[in-house]
């Protein structure tokens, strides 16, 4: 028997990248998968490949941060399959920039899509799970959310955020027989940091006081791509998250997320600052 048979899961940002191969990896063992995303083509076309491939799949249009949208998402959902097994909270973008010149309108709109929409839908959809006595969340954080880098501190703060939740959310959870488990995903190739120099464009196009701390990034990116893992790293350990009987409160991919996060706990902060610089190329010293 396929180890999600009989089970529904919600995957929010399911148009690309993780949430994508997710999609894939968990219809293929069995379960009935539920896309959200606010791109519609994307969701269609993913929805045919899944059906075509003998997958049970819907596909919902939806923005996380509406609140009508999140309530479509949990009611269609119900409506096609009666029950939701799994909710793999993934949507979400990174805010790039200097503290100081992130428009603060930018900053609440990231903390909105990465940390309050996602757990408005959770608080919609703990009733249900509760109910079932059963049921896995999925949080999809980042080595992001324990370690913050400079030109990157709004997004990496909505992931240090994310991971606080998770653990209250555990605890909280555990006596009802549901799970939750934080995913850290190091550096992927998907869409996300196009997406995420697109919307810091003007800041860093703009000259400023922190131009000369922008120029090493492009080298510290093109490190970092060679190292890259892929959406299916993470669409697997999303599988182990949502199978294993007894799984982890985290899970890291690839190898450099763990090494970065080993690195974390056991360096002085100022050492672990300076390695990290030599790695993203952001050198504050
Ligand atoms: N790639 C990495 O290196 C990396 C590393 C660590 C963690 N992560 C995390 O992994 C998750 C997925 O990112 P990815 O790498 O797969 O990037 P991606 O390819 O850019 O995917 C992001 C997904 O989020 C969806 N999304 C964004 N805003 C949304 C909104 N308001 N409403 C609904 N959906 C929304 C996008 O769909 P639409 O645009 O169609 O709405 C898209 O499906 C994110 O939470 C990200 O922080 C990524």
């Amino acid at each position: 028997m396929k180890k999600l048979e009989r089970q529904t899961v919600i995957i929010t940002g399911a148009s690309s990248g993780i949430g994508e191969a997710s999609a894939k990896w968990l219809a293929r063992e069995g379960a009935a998968v539920v896309l959200a995303a606010r791109r519609r083509e994307r969701l269609d076309e993913l929805k045919h490949q899944i059906q075509t491939a003998g997958g049970q799949a819907i596909g919902i249009a939806a923005d996380i941060t509406s609140a009508e949208d999140r309530s479509r998402i949990v009611s269609e959902t119900l409506e096609a399959f009666g029950r939701i097994d799994g909710l793999v909270n993934n949507a979400g973008y990174g805010q790039r920039g200097p503290i100081e010149l992130v428009p603060i309108e930018n900053i609440r709109a990231n903390f909105e899509t990465n940390l309050f929409s996602l757990i408005a839908l959770t608080q919609q959809v703990i009733p249900i799970m509760r109910k079932q006595q059963s049921g896995r969340i999925v949080n999809i954080s980042s080595v992001a959310g324990r370690v913050a880098r400079p030109l990157s501190s709004v997004y990496d703060a909505t992931k240090h955020a994310l991971e606080a939740i998770s653990d209250g959310l555990r605890g909280e959870l555990a006596p009802f027989g549901i799970k939750v488990v934080v995913i850290e995903p190091g550096f992927i190739l998907t869409e996300f940091l196009d997406t995420a120099t697109e919307r810091a464009r003007d800041i860093f196009e703009h000259q400023s006081v922190y131009s000369a701390l922008f120029e090493g990034t492009a080298a510290g990116y093109a490190r970092l791509r060679k190292m890259a893992g892929t959406s299916d790293d993470i669409a697997k350990l999303v599988l182990t998250a949502l199978t294993a009987s007894n799984p982890r409160a985290r899970y890291a991919a690839p190898r450099h997320a763990k090494l970065a996060l080993f690195m974390k706990r056991l360096l002085p902060q100022g050492l672990f600052d300076y390695v990290l610089s030599r790695q993203t190329g952001v050198n504050s010293k």
